[in-house]
């Protein structure tokens, strides 16, 4: 499994980029607003985080109609090699994705909750899957049974080019342990999450005994 953070905060991105376990980022407009982004610095933003990230950088599209998004599509894609082109689920978003992928643009479909929706995104030329974990277990639905539909769904079939999941909404180390055993690509975490994921308390333990034990040593 690979770990993409989840956030647009330039911080948090370079804090998980210098553990060396960041593969890539994820962003929403959501997560753009909460950093107090504006629309006049959005591409600028993205261009600072594909600067820093190794790997593929979610942008996402806000146009409802297929036209708008390619423009917006074309447009991110622009900003660096690594920008990926995130676009909702829905009929227009699909039509977008297949002109987009045509183009040999990548596409992130998101907002994709079920099996049928994320069969389409493949279909579609969508190069990434984002079934949403979280928002399922929000509305007392099992979120981790229905990302695992859709993980099993999609490896019946040979869509013609990759396609990875992009286990997304992620709340808790849980999530990601049920997505990892059930083989989903990637993990895309808020960066409280993937502070959680590092953190046990036997280690905490361990090491303060580790510790004690050392200054035993010093001092003998
Ligand atoms: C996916 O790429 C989305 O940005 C994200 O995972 C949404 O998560 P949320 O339900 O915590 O907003």
């Amino acid at each position: 499994m690979k770990f993409f953070l989840d956030t647009a905060n330039i911080a948090e991105i370079e804090e998980a980029a210098s553990w060396g376990v960041l593969a890539g980022v994820t962003t929403n407009p959501t997560l753009y607003a909460r950093e107090g982004g504006k629309l006049a610095d959005f591409h600028d933003h993205l261009k600072r985080i594909c600067d820093i990230v190794d790997g593929p950088v979610s942008g996402e599209t806000v146009g409802l109609h297929r036209d708008e998004i390619v423009r917006e599509g074309e447009a991110l894609s622009a900003i660096a090699p690594n920008l990926i082109v995130k676009v909702p689920t829905m009929p227009e978003g699909l039509a977008a994705t297949k002109a987009l992928s045509d183009k040999g643009i990548k596409v992130n479909m998101t907002l994709c909750f079920t099996v049928p929706q994320a069969m389409l995104a493949a279909r579609s030329g969508a190069s990434y899957i984002s079934p949403f974990v979280g928002r399922f277990d929000d509305i007392s639905e099992d979120g981790i049974d229905q990302l695992s539909q859709v993980v099993t769904a999609l490896a019946n079939y040979d869509f013609g080019h990759d396609v990875e999941v992009i286990a997304a909404s992620i709340r808790s180390a849980n999530h990601v342990t049920q997505a990892a055993l059930m083989g989903a690509d990637i993990a895309t975490v808020p960066f409280a999450v993937l502070k959680n994921l590092v953190k046990h308390p036997l280690t905490d333990r361990g090491l303060e005994s580790f510790l004690a034990d050392w200054e035993k040593v010093k001092n003998a």
